[in-house]
């Protein structure tokens, strides 16, 4: 086993969540490169390995609560206990209000909602079980959860729950050593395409940005080193916009 220290990426074969797991690859932690596309996630651990870093892909559907579990006895056999674990996963049903399907209301939820409550409880589990003395848990919302999106109630709802949970979970786990906090990005990824490259759509959005662009997934992934790391010793329940200053302008 390895005596890196051990990070869990969720949804990490692209996007936000491939810039992550290379980041902390990159500081040296060894990861466990999770997706729901199992192919995705070996890419990118392969790519990881090759640059010299410590990686292993595990496939997981984050809404299922057997493979959760699955996922952290395989982090656990893998690398040890996880002192990092960021639900990350998140897909998007966008649709105006009196279209919105119960289906695509209760799918949006099912992934970030349930998947992220999922990630927290077995990342919590591991790291009490494990004896490690604490741990980082690391949760992605949206600028949608803190303000509202027109088109994206069911995204909203989700990301709305994923800030309480963040808190809940920072009051209920500090007496354990255990940091949780929330990041809330705008970068330019495979989930934002169609915002970057429908002209109409593009700048309307890009016009409440006071820095007027997309973050690159890099810029987000050091708001990820950075939680997890002992410089925000201090910092728990909290929520970090890395968004150009989106939410702060609104
Ligand atoms: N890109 C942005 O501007 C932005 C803004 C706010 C929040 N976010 C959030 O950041 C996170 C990452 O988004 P992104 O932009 O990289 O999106 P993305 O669509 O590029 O990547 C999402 C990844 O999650 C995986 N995934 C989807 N459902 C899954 C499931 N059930 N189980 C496991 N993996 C699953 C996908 O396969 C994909 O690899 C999401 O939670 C998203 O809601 C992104």
């Amino acid at each position: 086993m390895s005596d890196l220290r051990s990070v869990v990426v969720t949804g990490a074969g692209q996007g936000l969540g491939r810039a992550v797991a290379e980041a902390f690859a990159a500081q040296g932690d060894a990861v466990v490169v999770s997706d729901v596309v199992a192919d995705a996630a070996e890419t990118v651990a392969a790519e990881i390995r090759d640059r010299g870093g410590s990686a292993v892909a595990l496939a997981c559907d984050v809404a299922d609560e057997a493979a959760v579990a699955e996922l952290a006895a395989g982090v656990v056999s893998e690398y040890g206990v996880p002192a990092v674990w960021i639900n990350n996963a998140g897909i998007t049903r966008p649709a105006m209000l009196h279209k919105m399907t119960v289906d695509d209301f209760d799918l949006v939820l099912r992934v970030h909602a349930r998947g992220t409550f999922l990630g927290i409880r077995e990342a919590a589990r591991t790291m009490r079980e494990g004896g490690a003395g604490g741990g980082v848990i690391l949760n992605v919302t949206s600028s949608a959860g803190l303000q509202g999106t027109i088109g994206q109630i069911n995204y909203s709802a989700a990301k709305g729950a994923i800030i309480a949970m963040t808190k809940s979970a920072a009051k209920e786990l500090a007496r354990h050593g255990i940091r949780v906090n929330a990041v809330a990005p705008v970068a330019a990824t495979p989930m934002t395409a169609r915002l970057r490259t429908d002209e109409k759509l593009s700048t309307k959005f890009l016009d409440q940005i006071p820095l007027g662009r997309f973050g690159t997934p890099e810029e987000i992934a050091t708001a990820f080193t950075y939680l997890a790391s002992p410089s925000s010793s201090y910092v728990t329940g909290q929520v970090l916009s890395i968004d150009g200053g989106l939410y702060m302008a609104s």
